[in-house]
């Protein structure tokens, strides 16, 4: 059985995490064939918007893989400290501006919770629940103490790194850590719903949006106008920027090709 399902429906990707006997914890081989999954959905001009979600019904994932962890610290003590690595995964820092929904359909635990971070769309059954329970095993999340005060702010987040505990759907809900709470059994169609939705829209004028939206967290504003402008003129000069107006004059729903 792969460990990630990888498919293509129309304009979307469909991403599971598929260990549901350990929870979707991550393993090397999730790793590996989750990043190729990123990497062909980046390239793929077919595809413009990816869903992710674990298998089964209890977990999107549980974390890092507890029962490999003694093998990967070997691993990492081979790497050099002087090798500066942010690997391919989206959750550890792959560029993607296509739009990316999570769907978390359970637990959504450590490295699970940082790669939903990641994504620009968080839709959580009712049955989910949240947490980094690494400091709990005496480990440290670093990408997910990057990224979780830049989405829900830095006291929540310090709640969930510092104490470990999971937290429910609600109090998810609550610090704007997941955008929306719906019945477990519709959260993945809540997820494709919203997919299809984002196909409707010019799919340069999202990239571009988005990428504005995250690269100018870090810029200073004349910067972040600068660079926003320059994309903006690359994506007016597309074939979609006349396509979009020119339907609306016509009365009729415009037919976007992403060139
Ligand atoms: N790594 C490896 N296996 C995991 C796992 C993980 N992170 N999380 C769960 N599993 C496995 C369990 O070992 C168990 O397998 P087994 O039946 O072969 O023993 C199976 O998934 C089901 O988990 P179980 O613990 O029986 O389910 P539960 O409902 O009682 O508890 C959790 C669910 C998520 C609370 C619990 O599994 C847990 O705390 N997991 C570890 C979470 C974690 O610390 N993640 C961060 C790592 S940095």
């Amino acid at each position: 059985m792969p460990a990630v399902l990888y498919e293509k429906r129309d304009r979307i990707a469909f991403i599971t995490l598929n260990r549901p006997e350990a929870l979707n914890a991550f393993n090397r081989e999730m790793h590996q064939q989750l990043r190729e999954a990123w990497l062909d959905f980046r390239e793929d001009d077919n595809l413009w918007v990816a869903v992710v979600t674990g298998a089964g019904e209890r977990a999107f994932s549980a974390g890092a893989d507890v029962k490999e962890m003694g093998q990967r610290r070997e691993e990492q003590s081979r790497r050099s400290f002087w090798e500066t690595w942010f690997g391919e995964d989206l959750q550890s820092g792959l560029e993607v501006w296509k739009p990316t929904i999570a769907a978390i359909n359970g637990y959504c635990l450590g490295e699970g919770l940082t790669l939903v971070l990641a994504c620009d769309f968080r839709i959580a059954s009712e049955r989910a629940s949240f947490g980094f329970p690494e400091v709990n095993l005496g480990i440290a999340t670093i990408v997910g103490a990057i990224r979780a005060p830049q989405v829900v702010g830095l006291g929540n987040a310090l709640e969930l790194l510092l104490v470990g505990d999971r937290v429910d759907a609600q109090r998810a809900y609550d610090m704007s850590l997941v955008q929306r709470v719906v019945p477990h059994d519709s959260v993945r169609a809540e997820a494709e719903a919203l997919a299809q939705r984002l196909c409707r829209n010019g799919p340069l004028a999202v990239r571009c949006t988005k990428e504005v939206a995250y690269r100018s967290l870090q810029l200073p504003f004349r910067d972040a106008v600068r660079m926003g402008e320059s994309l903006r003129r690359l994506v007016a000069a597309s074939e979609d920027a006349r396509e979009g107006p020119q339907a609306f004059r016509e009365k009729r729903e415009p037919q976007f090709k992403g060139r």
